[in-house]
């Protein structure tokens, strides 16, 4: 029998996280990749990936092969994206040409924090792009999948929002994702090895069905979802949610999403990363750089109140609101166009809002306390 080739090392930063930790549980289900996750733990609980691995290895079947037992093993590393030693010493250990590809996922995400501490955002998720990529060529490892945000569109003239918008954010965490987007496209046009997708991801929502691993921020929410789960867990003081507006130009006057589920998001990232091979064809149409964007997003608009009513259907919880005036850089109106990654990359988020509630409930009123 002829003998299978290694394991290709697929390197997942912020794999503690949220994005992160359901990304690895994907790569994990395919049996092809060994995950090496690097994570400094800001926005995530020591435990975060020995539940992907038990979760993993629970699916496997009972004569799985010590093959297929290893995919489920993580090698987790302690790590600050800031500090080049610290990521250097992450790379010697797998040595030149060791680590097969970067999933980019780590980084802050709160835009009003962003607001009030610019020079903290530039640091933790331009710098740290930055050192990762220098690191990245110093190894020869030139693949890279990056987790940016809608957030670069800033208000954008055209709903549902295609990638050919230009990119405008208004906050300093939307700039340092239009940063990071640009140094990417920049090195694939100066360098032919490197190739690079940047996933301008919209919403993301739920966790997975199991409730063994889900979303669990440090501290109070910052996203409308978790903080009404939070809210019917009793987790935080709030008993009314403060929604901001509803007099915008949309069907219900308050502002609207494009919410999809996380196993759907993870999926993409799955896909993105298939599409780094040498083997694809998704870059013969842009021959003078291996560069792509796209958006990952369901392509509907959902608003707060339906949010609402949809949690409430969810949990049971008779969440009470009350409607204050609008808040300083709301959009209205954030939906994707998602026709081109379906198009270029077979994606397509199907899971409904339904199922998001469901399995964010499971995951939050098995996990009450995170
Ligand atoms: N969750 C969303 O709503 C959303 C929407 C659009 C884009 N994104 C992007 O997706 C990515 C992940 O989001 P998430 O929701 O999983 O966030 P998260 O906070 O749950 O996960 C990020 C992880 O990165 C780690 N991290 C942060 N800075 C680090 C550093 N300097 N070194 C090492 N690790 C570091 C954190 O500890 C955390 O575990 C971010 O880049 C974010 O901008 C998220």
């Amino acid at each position: 029998m002829s003998e299978l080739p290694p394991l290709q090392k697929i390197l997942v930063t912020g794999g503690a996280g949220y994005i992160g930790s359901h990304v690895i549980y994907t790569l994990q289900k395919t049996r092809r990749y060994k995950v090496i996750s690097l994570d400094n733990g800001h926005n995530s609980h020591p435990t975060a990936l020995s539940r992907v691995s038990a979760l993993s290895r629970s699916e496997l079947p009972e004569n799985a092969s010590a093959r297929d037992i290893e995919t489920t093993e993580i090698d987790s590393h302690s790590c600050d994206l800031t500090r080049r030693d610290e990521i250097r010493t992450v790379f010697e250990k797998y040595g030149k040409g060791g680590i097969w590809a970067v999933i980019h996922v780590a980084a802050y995400k709160a835009v009003g924090e962003s607001v009030e501490f610019p020079l903290t955002y530039y640091e933790n998720n331009v710098t740290a792009t930055l050192f990762l990529l220098q690191t990245m060529a110093e190894f020869d490892c030139t693949r890279i999948v990056y987790s940016s945000s809608a957030t670069v569109y800033g208000v954008p003239p055209i709903i549902p929002i295609p990638e050919t918008t230009l990119l405008k954010a208004d906050s300093p965490y939307g700039k340092t994702k239009v940063m990071s987007e640009t140094m990417l496209d920049d090195l694939c046009h100066a360098d032919s090895k490197w190739s690079a997708i940047s996933l301008r991801i919209f919403n993301p929502a739920g966790a997975h069905p199991s409730g063994q691993i889900g979303e669990d921020p440090k501290g109070r929410p910052g996203n409308l979802l978790p903080l009404l789960a939070h809210m019917a867990v009793g987790r935080v003081d709030a008993t009314t949610l403060k929604i901001f507006g509803n007099d915008y130009p949309t069907p219900d006057g308050t502002c609207v999403r494009d919410y999809l589920h996380i196993l759907d998001l993870a999926a993409g990232h799955l896909l993105a990363l298939e599409a780094l091979s040498p083997e694809s064809k998704l870059f013969d149409s842009t021959p003078d750089a291996r560069y792509k964007a796209y958006n990952l997003g369901q392509g509907r608009g959902i608003s707060v109140l339906e949010i609402v009513d949809a949690m409430r259907k969810a949990t049971g919880f008779d969440f009470k609101y009350e409607i204050l005036g609008r808040r300083r850089g709301d959009v209205p109106d954030l939906t994707a166009d998602p026709a081109l990654a379906e198009k270029e990359l077979g994606f397509k988020a199907n899971q409904d809002l339904a199922i998001m509630c469901r399995d964010l409930w499971t995951f939050q009123s098995k996990n009450i306390d995170g």
